[in-house]
């Protein structure tokens, strides 16, 4: 296992400001490579701003940003070669069907016909859409659609994966599969950074886990390791898991990944 052979993402004082908004705040990061790493906060945290300055899609006001040993201000386009990125809310080419949706990102990273097909049918069976790829992206369910964006973020065959929030909707088969697949790219020595504000998606996904309050990294560790940083006098940890929304589709979500 190549697991803590190196950095993959090593962030020093990266802050970024909108306006009066203080979205990152001073944070400090080291993620190994084959972490699975997850950013672990509330809403407006700065968990989704921290994960587009990593990608080199939001320029930070200070800070240095090194992505598998690139450093980011010198060479963003390498690092997006490298990187693949599932944004919050994917924006798909609705009019295009599943497997052209594919076919074209695989293009843009001047991936080969043949590494491609085989990668992307490979993709969909793991994901269950084998059937489904010959239908209009507008006619997909949500979490179809993720399923999609996580495909074409495979598809050039990336060392770093960026996933923001990537278990909103999908069902608890769904996020099993998605877990078992993370954790197999992991054994490969892919690193995933992942964000979620749910603590438990947290603790059944990642190998360790930053704490984001109000742009800040709190604490970093996995879940044994914060839970005794909790037990701090003066540490606020707590507070910050109990502003973290549970529902019971959650729960179920939750269950599926424990197993
Ligand atoms: N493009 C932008 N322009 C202005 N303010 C922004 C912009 N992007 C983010 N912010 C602000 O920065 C802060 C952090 O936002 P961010 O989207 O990083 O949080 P988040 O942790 O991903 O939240 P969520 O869990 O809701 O996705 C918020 O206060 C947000 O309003
Ligand atoms: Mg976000």
């Amino acid at each position: 296992m190549v697991k803590g052979s190196g950095s993959a993402v090593k962030l020093v004082g990266v802050a970024k400001r909108y306006a009066d908004v203080v979205a990152v705040d001073h944070v400090d990061l080291d993620v190994k490579k084959g972490e699975i790493f997850g950013l672990l906060g509330p809403n407006g945290s700065g968990k989704s701003t921290l994960l587009k300055i990593i990608l080199a899609l939001v320029k930070p006001d200070a800070g240095s940003v090194n992505v598998l040993g690139i450093n980011i201000e010198k060479n963003p386009v390498a690092i997006k070669a490298q990187t693949g990125y599932v944004p919050e809310v994917p924006r798909l080419y609705e009019f295009l069907t599943g497997i052209e949706y594919l076919d074209f990102t695989a293009d843009l990273y001047g991936v080969s016909t043949t590494e491609k097909r085989d990668r992307i049918n490979e993709y969909l069976e793991a994901l269950e859409l084998e059937g489904r790829e010959g239908d209009m992206v507008s006619a997909y369910s949500l979490g179809m659609k993720q399923k999609i964006a996580l495909i074409s973020a495979l598809v050039h065959k990336p060392k770093l994966l960026l996933l923001d929030e990537p278990l909103g909707g999908l069902d608890p088969r769904s996020a099993k599969i998605i877990k078992d697949l993370l954790r197999e790219l992991a054994s490969k020595g892919i690193t995933t950074i992942m964000s979620t504000h749910i603590l438990e998606i947290a603790q059944a996904m990642c190998d360790r886990i930053a704490i984001m309050h109000g742009g800040k990294l709190l604490a970093t560790g996995n879940m044994k390791e914060l839970r005794e940083k909790a037990q701090l006098p003066g540490s606020n940890l707590e507070e910050i898991f109990l502003t973290l929304t549970g529902t019971s589709d959650i729960k179920d979500v939750v269950e599926a990944l424990m197993k």
